[in-house]
Parts: structure tokens; sequence; C-alpha cells
């Protein structure tokens, strides 16, 4: 299959090695707004160039990868299904709850698969924790802890046009709880300070950030995400419940120093970029993608999972505004 890959920066970039590499990918057709940028990936990876995404598409391909920035994403799922092809999109659908929920109902309407970009799917020891809340033998979960830590905040121009850390960082979380637990959120409280560099508050974000999730069985979660980490990029789950406790993203990797006196583990290096440490689960989900693509499976990550997980991102930030606890139903698109 001929794929095309739109938006070149840190993950398209790497996209752009993962997917020249897959089996089912025959060739690939890439496209940034910067010609530069455009060039030097097609160069490394043997790809195609376009011009334009309009100029991509229109040059025929079977399907459509997006990586560009957060705020071009609707207006490039619309290209995609406007031209009747499967489309993969990175998180999140928008920065903007309504125009999210717009690009869903549309993407719904067309019938066209979409897969949205929710790569801890993906994640060996993730879908184990999901399977054994599935089989029963965690009981009851009545605790869930989920932890996204950066070890640096990414650039300025990427903070700005990101939707804030709820949007742009938390939702991993809010999908993975969601996604793991097989339970809704109804309600939000979130907290967090902006301590760090001036920009985030100067764009009404914040740093570091504590939400808790109530799901609609009465279970609780903890998410909890800064942009100030530097021991490491650390991303771990656990799940806590009347039969048994486990947890994901425990390993000698972990971003940890353990301060028990006889304590061996973690024995390092930790974990320090988030392609390193997911490196397996972005290939297993572009793999899947050519899946889709080829109509052998259904989207692992269709629209509507990404639009619950941002109406629980709205619901965090206005949590956060207005420091009150906010009910899923207050933010809910109509
Ligand atoms: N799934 C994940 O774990 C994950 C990780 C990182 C980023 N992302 C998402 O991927 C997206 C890109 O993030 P990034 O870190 O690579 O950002 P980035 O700023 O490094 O790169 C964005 C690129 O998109 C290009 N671009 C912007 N608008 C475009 C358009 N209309 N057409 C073509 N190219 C365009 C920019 O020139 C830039 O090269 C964001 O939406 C982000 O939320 C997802």
């Amino acid at each position: 299959m001929r794929l095309g890959l739109i938006g070149l920066g840190r993950i398209g970039s790497f996209h752009a090695d993962t997917l020249s590499r897959l089996p089912a990918v025959d060739s690939l057709v890439v496209t940034d707004v910067v010609p530069e940028t455009t060039k030097a990936v097609a160069e490394r990876v043997g790809a195609a160039v376009a011009d334009s995404p309009e100029a991509l598409i229109r040059g025929g391909v079977d399907a459509i990868v997006i990586a560009a920035a957060t705020n071009a994403h609707t207006e490039l799922i619309r290209a995609g299904v406007d031209a009747g092809i499967p489309v993969f999109c990175e998180k999140p659908l928008s920065g903007d709850l309504s125009e999210a929920a717009a690009i869903a109902r549309y993407v719904n309407d067309s019938g066209i698969p979409v897969q949205v970009g929710y790569p801890r799917r993906f994640d060996p020891a993730f879908s184990a924790a999901r399977a054994a809340v599935e089989s029963g033998e965690l009981g009851w979960v009545h605790t869930v802890r989920s932890t996204t830590l950066d070890p640096a905040p990414a650039p300025r121009g990427y903070i700005e046009t990101s939707g804030g850390i709820f949007r742009d960082c938390s939702v991993h979380d809010f999908d993975t709880v969601r996604w793991v637990t097989g339970r809704e959120v109804v309600e939000v409280y979130a907290t967090g300070s902006a301590k760090g560099d001036a920009f985030f508050a100067e764009f009404g974000d914040v740093a570091t950030a504590a939400t808790v999730l109530t799901f609609d069985d009465g279970a609780t979660a903890v998410v909890s995400n800064t942009r100030y980490n530097p021991r490491g990029y650390d991303v771990r789950l656990e799940l806590h419940g009347t039969g048994d406790s486990v947890a994901a993203g425990w390993s000698d990797a972990t971003p940890l120093r353990n301060l028990e006196p006889d304590a061996t583990w973690p024995a390092g290096p930790p974990a320090t970029f988030f392609m390193d440490r997911l490196a397996s689960a972005f290939h297993a989900e572009l793999d899947a993608f050519t899946a889709v693509v080829a109509g052998q499976r259904t989207s692992p990550c269709t629209v509507d999972d990404a639009l619950a997980v941002a109406v629980i991102a709205e619901a965090a930030t206005l949590s956060l505004q207005q420091h009150r606890p906010v009910q899923i139903n207050e933010v809910r698109p109509s």
C-alpha cells in the first residue's frame, strides 16, 4: 500500500522511520509546511515528496497518517475522509471540544475508518492490565493510578498550540484508564501549578497537574502529570482490586531512585524519551493501522474513544479553572 504522512516534526519524523519499515507499506509520500523538513525526512527514509496535504492526497494514496500540529488535525481528517481513504491521526482530535465533536460526527457519518493515536493501547503491559480486568482476576477494581511525567517541557511553540496539559498530556492517562477498566468517567476534579517556564502561565496552562476521576461504578483514578521530571520519562499504571493488584511500566528503566536500603531495583538506566519508552507500542499501533487500511480489522481507537477522552480533558480544564469537581454531563457536547 502507498501511505501519505502529513506533519514531520518530532513524532511525524519518528513515524516516517516506522512506516518506511512496515512490511505492508510499499511506498511512502511525505509533506510538512516546512519544505526543508519535508526534503530532509524524505531523503532519510526514501519517501516521495508532496508540496502540500492537498497535493499528497490528490497524488493518490491508500491512506493518510496525520502527525501535524494539533490545530491542523480536524481539517486534515476531513480532507482524508472526503477523499474516501482511511485516516490515522495523532491525538488529540482537536484542542477544541466542539470541533472534536463535529469531526467525530463527520467521521461516523462517512463510515471511513479513522484511528486515533493512543499508543499505550499497544504496550504489552498495559494490554495485560486490561486483560487482567476483563478476566475478573482483579475482582472489583476500586483504585487506579496513572502517571505520565515528561523529563522536560516541549518547546514554547508546541505548548502554545497544544490545548493545555490535560488535552495534550493527561489524555494519554485518561484514555488508558477508560480503556483498561472498560468504565466511563462521571466526575473530574483537577488541580495544578504553572511553576516552571513562564510560558505555561502566559498560555493559561499548567506544568504539573493532578486529576481525580470517578467512574460510573464508584471506582476512582488518580492521574499525575508534570513537564519537569529530569530523571526520565515516567509512564506507569497501577490497578488495585479486591482480587489482586497489578502494575504496568515497572522495569529497570523506570525513572525512580529507590531509597529502600537493600533495593537493587530499578537497576537503570532510566527511560528518558517517550519514543524510546514506547517504541514497540508506536510500531504496533501503525502496524495495526495498515491492517485497518487493508480492511482486516476495525479501528482499535475510534473517534468516539478520542471524543470521550476529550470530554474528560475538557472537564479537567474547567475543574482547574473553577477549582471545583465537574460532572462529565456538564461538558459533554449535545
Ligand atoms: N501519541 C503520542 O504519544 C504523541 C507524542 C507526541 C506528539 N503527539 C501529537 O502529534 C502531533 C505533533 O506533535 P509533535 O511533537 O511532532 O509536534 P512538532 O511541533 O514537533 O511537529 C509538528 C509538525 O507539523 C507541521 N505542520 C503543522 N501544520 C501542518 C499542516 N497543516 N500540514 C503539514 N504539516 C504541518 C509543522 O511544520 C511541524 O513540523 C501533536 O498533535 C501531538 O499531540 C502524539
